[in-house]
């Protein structure tokens, strides 16, 4: 095994990106980066690493933020849970006197939002503790190398792919090895591959060469269903007409109406939107629709249409909020949101 290592480690010393978390071993930032970059690619995690450390320098400072805030920086990301539970996490490290961050991985894969794949990304990059940390191109090279043709994303192929990976794994250098078999899957033993394994560095090692079978590799169980969902989204607009002392023009502000998702189960919980009414199959409507946007989610399929209203006073209830448009931008707004307020701006504005 020690030549394999080898040739891994030199290829990952020639070939590996330079990336703002690689340059700390402080277990906080190293976690910060990896919540980012559980669904998100790497390219513009960066962006969003770099505003969080700016931001929220230390695990008590994300501690305190007000959720709002967090939520608001983490606008764009999707998947909102994890961004409820790192503020979630934050606090359980401060009060648990886990400062600056937990140091052992019991500790860290106990915080919200932290699985073994996370518990051991940090635990071996900011402590070289001796833990793998298997994400999907983990999991690529693993079942190339060793000729896996097992599902890995079921209950039991995952445990056939962890004992696998524990007679495999380096632990006398845990964070060099974790750093370079992902980086090695994410750049060379790529999903495609192409021809890649003809100037493979560990192509005299791997089975699935061998064996014809690496581009077959991984196999996955079958995608999960995705639901249809179809929300109408009324989008009120009052126009009101503003006189300026200083000039004598009058100027004119725009408001409409949002409303927070209050349902902890469902979608974008927490987060704002105009006022929603979600439709039990796809229906026609006697409003005029003035834009109509499908938005993709990994479990469900949301077929949204945003209907204008346009009026002279705003049906406000307890639960909607009376915003000026160009304030829209303060609220933690789902993607879906955004896209919609960028479309119709041209026609509202
Ligand atoms: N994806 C998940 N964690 C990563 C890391 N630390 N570096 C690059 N890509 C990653």
């Amino acid at each position: 095994m020690e030549k394999l290592y080898n040739h891994l480690y030199e290829w990952y010393a020639v070939n590996h990106r330079t990336l703002p978390w690689r340059e700390t071993q402080d277990g906080y930032r190293i976690w910060l980066s990896e919540v980012i970059l559980q669904q998100t690619r790497v390219q513009q995690g960066i962006d969003y690493y770099l505003r969080f450390v700016a931001r929220w320098p230390r695990v008590e400072d994300l501690a305190v933020a007000p959720e709002d805030d967090v939520l608001r920086e983490w606008q764009g990301l999707g998947y909102y849970s994890r961004a409820r539970n790192l503020h979630k996490a934050a606090q359980m490290i401060v009060e648990r006197g886990w400062t600056p961050f937990p140091t052992r991985f019991e500790d860290i894969r106990q915080l919200p939002g932290v699985g073994d794949y996370t518990a051991g990304a940090i635990a071996s990059f900011a402590y070289n503790l001796p833990f793998p940390a298997m994400d999907g191109n983990v999991y690529r090279v693993l079942a190339r190398l060793l000729d896996i043709d097992e599902p890995f994303d079921t209950t039991s192929g995952k445990k056939l792919f962890r004992a696998k990976m524990d007679e495999f794994f380096d632990k006398n250098h845990p964070r060099l090895f974790n750093s370079a078999i992902m980086e090695f899957g994410a750049l060379y033993c790529t999903p495609t591959l192409g021809d890649n394994c003809l100037s493979c560095t560990l192509r005299p090692y791997c089975l699935g060469y061998t064996n014809k079978t690496a581009t077959l590799l991984p196999v996955r169980k079958q995608r999960t269903q995705v639901r249809d969902r179809w929300f109408d989204y009324h989008i009120y607009v009052l126009r009101k007409k503003q006189r300026t002392k200083e000039a004598e023009s009058e100027t004119e502000e725009l408001f409409t109406l949002i409303r927070q998702r209050e349902n902890p189960k469902d979608i974008w919980y927490h987060l704002y939107e105009f006022p929603c009414e979600e439709l039990p199959s796809e229906k026609t409507t006697d409003h005029d629709t003035a834009l109509s946007l499908t938005h993709v989610l990994s479990h469900q399929r949301i077929h949204a249409r945003f209907i204008l209203h346009k009026v002279d006073t705003l049906p406000q209830t307890a639960d909607t909020l009376c915003v000026a448009w160009h304030e829209l931008d303060h609220y933690a707004l789902s993607r879906l949101t955004l896209k919609a307020i960028e479309k119709m701006g041209m026609k509202i504005g």
